[in-house]
């Protein structure tokens, strides 16, 4: 019996060793995931289910920038969503006839803009705007994660959570007073 468990222990080891690294190959860090620098929503919240099935890793692989839909105008806090007319760049003709595209032309048809359900939010009240930490040269990936892997966004960061805000601040020696992000105490 001894000399049977020595003669198959090791090739199951081998094999558990071998399924081991197939199964964390996929998740050796490409650049983006490298650069989140906030910890993951321990919530795991699925991706919403959006009115269009956009995947963010079809259309940054073909090398579209995030600025190319997501602008910061100023004056404004919000980084945006494309307007239906830059899809329509492309989608006028890239795979016009595939129910997805027949539903983006109808949307921008109607000049209504595609009611794309919110992924990340802060409570109202809570002071926030994207230009001054693009302005203080933090990227998109710290925050919102590996964006270019993503068939469908899902609150993947805990980046919209109080004690996240403060210790990144912290970290940068940006301002940690509750007036920061709050409007109270006066
Ligand atoms: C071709 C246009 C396009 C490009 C390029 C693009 N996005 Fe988006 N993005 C969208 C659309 C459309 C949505 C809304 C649907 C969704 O959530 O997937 C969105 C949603 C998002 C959201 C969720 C916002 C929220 O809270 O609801 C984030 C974060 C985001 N994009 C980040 C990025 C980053 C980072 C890049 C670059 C790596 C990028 N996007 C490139 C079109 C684009
Ligand atoms: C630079 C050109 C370009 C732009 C701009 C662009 N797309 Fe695409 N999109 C593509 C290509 C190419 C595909 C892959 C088409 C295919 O596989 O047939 C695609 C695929 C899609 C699909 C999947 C279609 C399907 O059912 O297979 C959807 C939905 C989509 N895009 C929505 C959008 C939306 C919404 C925007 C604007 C926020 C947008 N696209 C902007 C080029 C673009
Ligand atoms: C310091 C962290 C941080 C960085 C860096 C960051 N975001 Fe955000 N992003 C957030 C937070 C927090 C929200 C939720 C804001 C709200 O509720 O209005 C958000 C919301 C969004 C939204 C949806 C609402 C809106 O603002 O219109 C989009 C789109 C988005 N981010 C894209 C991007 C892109 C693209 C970049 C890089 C150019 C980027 N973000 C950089 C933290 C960040
Ligand atoms: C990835 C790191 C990071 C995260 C996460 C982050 N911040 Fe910041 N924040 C900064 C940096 C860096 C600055 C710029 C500091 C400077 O310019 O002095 C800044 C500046 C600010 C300012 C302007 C402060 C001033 O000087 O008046 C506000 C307001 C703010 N952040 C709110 C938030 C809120 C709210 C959250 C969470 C929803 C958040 N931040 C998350 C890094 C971060
Ligand atoms: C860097 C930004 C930041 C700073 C500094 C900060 N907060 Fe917050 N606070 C937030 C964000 C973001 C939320 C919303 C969190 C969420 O939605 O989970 C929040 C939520 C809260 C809430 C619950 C909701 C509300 O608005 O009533 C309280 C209470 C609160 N903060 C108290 C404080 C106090 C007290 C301080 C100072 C010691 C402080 N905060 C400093 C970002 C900040």
């Amino acid at each position: 019996m001894k000399k049977q468990s020595v003669m198959f222990v090791p090739p199951l080891a081998v094999a558990l060793l071998l399924l081991a690294f197939h199964v964390a190959a996929p998740q050796a860090a490409p650049p983006q995931a490298a650069m989140q620098r906030v910890p993951d929503n321990p919530l795991k919240s699925a991706a919403p289910t959006q009115p269009l099935p956009y995947s963010h890793k079809t259309h940054v692989a073909m090398g579209l920038q995030c600025q190319f839909c997501h602008t910061n105008p100023d004056p404004g806090r919000l980084m945006m969503f494309a307007a239906t007319s830059t899809c329509m760049k492309c989608h006028a003709t890239v795979g016009k006839n595939k129910p997805a595209i027949r539903k983006l032309a109808e949307f921008a048809k109607s000049a209504k803009p595609i009611p794309w359900v919110r992924v990340y939010s802060v409570l109202p009240g809570v002071s926030w705007s994207h230009r001054q930490h693009l302005g203080a040269g933090m990227k998109c990936e710290m925050c919102h994660g590996a964006v270019s892997e993503m068939e469908a966004m899902a609150e993947v960061t805990s980046v919209t959570t109080m004690g996240v805000c403060i210790a990144c601040h912290q970290q940068h020696n940006a301002k940690t007073a509750c007036v920061t992000c709050h409007a109270w105490p006066r």
